[in-house]
């Protein structure tokens, strides 16, 4: 195990990052820090550049500008594998199953078939007792212990999403990124998802999620960071943010409701 984080150095530190897209600045300049223990919001209407933010804090962007700090170690430029194997586990916003495998065989997955040739090779290796023991322990961490043996494009999108936190878990993250978990979850499903996040926080593992669900994110997070056109606006305690006027503006402005994904 690696050891514990200095007291004082922030868990992920985000310096003056930016990622543009030809003349889009899709990321510009953005400066922030999450802290050890810490549940952190990331919020912003559509386009803000959230999942581009997250796409460069795991490696499957590279900064045009900028850099990033895990537990004091510069991440910027590391390729994904590298990356996750430091401790920074992410979901994706279009969750990515392989379908046609068991929940259980997912989860095995997430514990690295990227270094072997094929997913089969790595399944053939990876099927022993010890690594089903804990994907069966991370399936009963998640709530999906009922469907281990289900294919996995079976199950509904609410029980998927939990399926690929499971899957980012596989490799013991100490920093989990969260895309928009609540996304299409009925209040019930939410409320039970805020539930295992702030357990997985209990566990020792720090979150920073994305999330369009305002009221989800306002009730889980102890912080938010609000993005707008790549820039943050404004960074604070959920009654701050709900109150700061230059939010409000920005999401009420255009078309005075918050968008959400279709
Ligand atoms: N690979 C890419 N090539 C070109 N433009 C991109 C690419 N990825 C993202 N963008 C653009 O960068 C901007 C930010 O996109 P991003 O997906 O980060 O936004 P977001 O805040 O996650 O939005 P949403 O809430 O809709 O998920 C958008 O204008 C998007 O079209
Ligand atoms: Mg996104």
């Amino acid at each position: 195990m690696p050891e514990k984080t200095n007291r004082n150095t922030p868990l992920l530190d985000i310096r003056n990052l930016s990622r543009h897209f030809g003349g889009l600045k899709a990321v510009d300049g953005v400066s922030f820090q999450v802290n050890e223990g810490e549940i952190v919001g990331l919020i912003g209407p559509n386009g803000a550049g959230k999942t581009t933010l997250f796409n460069l804090i795991s490696g499957f962007l590279k900064p045009t500008a900028g850099e990033i700090y895990f537990r004091g170690l510069p991440i910027h430029g590391k390729r994904p594998n590298a990356i996750a194997r430091l401790g920074v586990g992410r979901t994706f916003q279009i969750v990515k199953p392989f379908g046609e495998l068991s929940v259980r065989d997912n989860v095995l997955a997430g514990m690295g078939h990227n270094i072997y040739p094929s997913l089969q090779a790595f399944l053939h290796v990876y099927h022993t007792p010890t690594a089903i023991a804990r994907a069966n322990d991370i399936l009963e961490n998640v709530g999906l212990a009922a469907y281990a043996d289900a294919r996995a494009d079976t199950l509904p999108i609410g029980l998927q999403r939990r399926l690929e936190i499971a899957r980012a878990l596989a490799l013991s993250p100490i920093l989990l990124l969260l895309d928009e978990s609540a996304a299409g979850l009925t209040h019930q499903e939410a409320e039970d998802l805020a539930a295992l996040i702030r357990d997985l926080r209990d566990r020792g593992i720090t979150i920073l999620l994305v999330e369009h669900n305002m009221r989800f994110a306002m009730n889980l997070c102890e912080r938010i960071v609000v993005l707008n056109q790549g820039r943050i606006l404004a960074e604070g305690t959920p009654e701050e943010i709900q109150t700061n006027p230059a939010v409000i503006e920005a999401y009420l402005g255009h078309s005075g409701v918050v968008r959400r994904e279709a």
